[in-house]
């Protein structure tokens, strides 16, 4: 099959659901309470955008241009700096001010549906970019919010029913970076010095054109690709000077997920999570990295040799026991080199190159690493709304599909455990659900789906509120798990949390303000399409 066929199977599939879907009561119900076609006048939007999702073609590795999906944007009203176009495939990072009231206009120009997401970001259910928001070729959307967010670096994405994996995987998606007066105060390397990293896996064809084409298994296990991009370029080489820079990463791909460290075994220093600035930096071997999640790093060149090198990798981690090889490696044509592919099994004790800092200039003065960085409230047992009902988040399999809480993705489907009081606080248990039947009796996966899905890591995501990690629990302790578990930030705002093989991780979340539907589901973006998402109502 080739790459168009699979693209247009995709459609015919999602055109029969849309088409069912219409005829729904649930759907014409969606579609009364707040298709948001037109600009609110009421709504005084301090900046404006336009952006389209388009089909493009640009550079991104030497030779032929390659045909993607892009996101374009154009600044209608605000401030200059609040919209920076990159020259790749990556939408335009939009830059807003907390409290700033942002309007985006969302002209779809796709031959299929398309929806976004502001991936991180608390939002009204009818601004949230869920699937049963998309609009068709031509249509419009248009999105209105305040921007509740403190400092820190979100993102946005398509996430359209069934084609979020193939749509992020042609380049519909962008950062957004968000600052404020307490984060300024800090003095942070700003400017030149402050470097957006968006690192996406992608696999090409010899004529340049994005290769996407899974088999089941493969699917199920989430794509791979052999080319590591940084910001929608191969074999980045940044040039830097002999000071601190502050590094916003974000992990933009389908399924890989980064074990991320210098080359030079310097310690890692992040200063920022998914939901913004960290109290104090924290200082790590390494960084697990998750798609989806952010980290935001401090990294200072000051002392090293103008002419020297330094890169950021992704080590080598087993963190996996799976039957089907390995999961999480996947084989790369090396970063910096073309290397051959390797097979599944030697590639999770790969080395991957991800972007090469080249020291270019001596300078004389850099900032200093703040010790204090933004004051944060710990949530606690005590902010729990009612403590004795913790809400599960059960992943499991059943038919060789993944689940969560014992089913799978049904546009605006949620059961009881599903419904949460708004302006709430939650305890939420994140774990795999080893003996299954959530609200369905038994595990009914065959043993092999069983081991495989209990050897698989999932990124898990909440729409809405940015939650705290309460604990992490490994059962199983052990080689394996020992490569991974220094890398986990566990102390700041996260809205993605990387749940491994075996373990359980409890967090605690605020339901504030915005009441409806918003979405829970894993950010492998194949096992998102392949339904693992649910559906919170909150109310
Ligand atoms: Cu980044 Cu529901 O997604
Ligand atoms: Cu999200
Ligand atoms: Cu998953």
């Amino acid at each position: 099959m080739t790459h168009i066929d699979y693209k247009r199977r995709q459609f015919l599939q999602y055109a029969t659901i849309g088409t069912i879907a219409a005829t729904l009561p649930g759907f014409a119900l969606a579609e009364s309470q707040g298709f948001s076609k037109a600009p609110n006048s009421s709504f005084k939007a301090d900046v404006e955008v336009a952006l389209t999702a388009q089909t493009a073609d640009v550079p991104i590795l030497a030779g032929a241009h390659t045909h993607v999906f892009k996101y374009t944007g154009k600044l209608l009203k605000g401030p200059q700096s609040a919209l920076k176009e990159l020259p790749g495939y990556l939408g335009p990072i939009l830059n807003f001010e907390q409290g700033q009231k942002v309007r985006i206009y969302f002209y779809n120009q796709l031959p299929e549906p398309c929806v976004t997401h502001w991936h991180g970001m608390h939002v009204p259910q009818v601004m949230d970019g869920h699937p049963m928001y998309a609009i068709y070729h031509g249509e419009q959307y248009v999105y209105e919010f305040e921007v509740k967010n403190p400092a820190g670096t979100n993102w946005y994405h398509s996430h359209t029913h069934e084609l979020t994996a193939t749509q992020v995987y042609q380049g519909l998606a962008g950062l957004i970076t968000i600052s404020n007066e307490a984060e300024r105060k800090l003095n942070l390397p700003s400017g030149e010095f402050d470097l957006p990293l968006v690192i996406q896996d992608r696999s090409f064809t010899n004529g340049n054109q994005l290769r996407y084409m899974l088999n089941r298994h493969q699917r199920m296990r989430g794509f791979l690709g052999d080319t590591i991009l940084v910001n929608g370029q191969e074999n980045s080489i940044i040039p830097v000077k002999t000071r601190a820079y502050r590094l916003r990463i974000l992990n933009g791909s389908n399924s890989r997920i980064y074990k991320l460290g210098w080359d030079d075994g310097t310690p890692v220093i992040a200063i920022g999570t998914d939901g913004g600035l960290l109290e104090k930096p924290e200082t790590l071997p390494y960084i697990m990295l998750a798609p989806a999640e952010r980290v935001e790093l401090w990294v200072d060149f000051s002392g090293r040799k103008p002419g020297s090198d330094l890169m950021l990798q992704s080590l080598a981690y087993q963190g996996s026991t799976s039957p089907m090889g390995g999961g999480m490696g996947g084989g790369m044509r090396q970063g910096m080199g073309r290397m051959g592919m390797m097979d599944d099994a030697s590639a999770q004790n790969e080395v991957i190159s991800i972007a090469k800092f080249h020291i270019t200039e001596k300078i004389s003065d850099s900032p200093k690493l703040p010790a204090e960085l933004i004051p944060m409230r710990r949530l606690t047992a005590q902010d729990i709304s009612n403590p004795d009902k913790t809400v599960p988040i059960a992943i499991g399999m059943r038919h060789m599909t993944f689940q969560l809480n014992g089913r799978t993705f049904d546009m605006q489907d949620h059961t009881e455990i599903e419904n949460i009081p708004v302006n709430s606080v939650q305890k939420i248990r994140i774990f795999h659900d080893t003996h299954g039947g959530m609200s369905r009796g038994g595990m009914r996966g065959s043993r092999g789906g069983m081991g495989m899905m209990m050897a698989m890591p999932h990124p898990i995501h909440l729409h809405g509120q940015q939650f705290q990690i309460l604990s992490r629990t490994q059962t199983n302790q052990g080689y394996a798990y020992d490569t991974v578990k220094d890398g986990f930030i566990n102390s700041g705002w996260k809205d993605t949390v990387l749940v491994m093989p075996g373990e359980e991780v409890e967090i605690i979340k605020p339901f504030k303000d915005f009441t409806g539907l918003f979405l829970y589901h894993c950010h492998n973006l194949e096992h998102e399409d392949m339904g693992m998402m649910r559906n919170f109502l909150i109310s």
